[in-house]
């Protein structure tokens, strides 16, 4: 059964509390700043194999061709943004950790990669030209913008890509538990963080934590995406599972 649009996907905040809602993005983008600038350093070193597959998958479904003009939102050292570039993309990674930023380019220079560069902003206040883009990607970096962010976001992508153009959102993708899916990710994931004993269960409580009060990950489901996709106006939605927690949905601007 579909979740409904209420349990998963809170939807825009009313006129009048504007205000407030703009304190709680800036809170975050702040949070993810901070956060992202100390992990920086380890990012590479953790070489998360679900992580890799997922990004592999994102490349290959994003079919990208030499020239096509990408933009990778959250792109930490490069992951997707190096692959695409290798493939003869011109790639411009867009991140709110400069010191990410300044990974993938150290990775870029030393492999002699001149078609990648960065621009440090959050995603939040992300500005591009309409209609110059032929590739949206992201991977595993969504998850931590507030919903009404996810929408405005896919809204803009859309007036990004010129037509033709694709948005591929590669991410962890469930909901709160009220859907069977979800509740399978959450007791394969307890049970693997179960098996490393006193900090595999310390791991456990901070993120149900955080996946319940929605702070620092709130994921949604490939549903939710989905009708993100439909609402800005996206053709050939596709969704394509990858590993247990995380799927890809991809979508098509078609010409007018
Ligand atoms: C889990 S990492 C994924 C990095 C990369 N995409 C990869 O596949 O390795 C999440 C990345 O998103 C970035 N990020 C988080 N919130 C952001 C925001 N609001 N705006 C821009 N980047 C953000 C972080 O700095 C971090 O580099």
């Amino acid at each position: 059964m579909k979740a409904t649009k209420a349990q998963e996907f809170p939807g825009e905040w009313p006129h009048e509390f504007a205000w407030l809602k703009r304190l709680v993005t800036n809170r975050s983008i702040y949070t993810q700043r901070r956060t992202w600038q100390r992990r920086s350093e380890t990012w590479d070193a953790d070489n998360d194999s679900g992580m890799n597959k997922v990004a592999a998958k994102a490349a290959e479904v994003a079919a990208v061709r030499p020239g096509m003009q990408c933009v990778d939102l959250g792109c930490g050292s490069g992951r997707i943004a190096l692959m695409l570039a290798r493939r003869g993309a011109r790639v411009i990674g867009v991140d709110v950790s400069q010191l990410m930023v300044e990974r993938m380019e150290t990775q870029a220079r030393h492999e002699g990669i001149e078609t990648v560069s960065g621009m440090v902003v959050a995603i939040e206040h992300l500005t591009l030209p309409r209609g110059t883009l032929d590739l949206v990607v992201t991977n595993y970096a969504l998850h931590h913008l507030l919903d009404d962010e996810k929408e405005r976001l896919v809204k803009a992508a859309f007036g990004w890509l010129r037509p033709g153009g694709q948005l591929v959102v590669a991410d962890m993708m469930l909901g709160r538990g009220t859907a069977a899916r979800d509740r399978k990710i959450i007791a394969s994931k307890v049970r693997i963080m179960a098996k490393k004993g006193l900090p595999g269960y310390w791991r456990i409580m901070k993120n149900a934590g955080r996946l319940l009060l929605r702070v620092h990950e709130r994921p949604i489901t490939p549903d939710a995406w989905s009708r993100l996709f439909e609402k800005a106006g996206f053709s050939k939605i596709e969704v394509i599972p990858v590993v247990a927690e995380a799927a890809i949905v991809k979508g098509t601007k078609l010409a007018t």
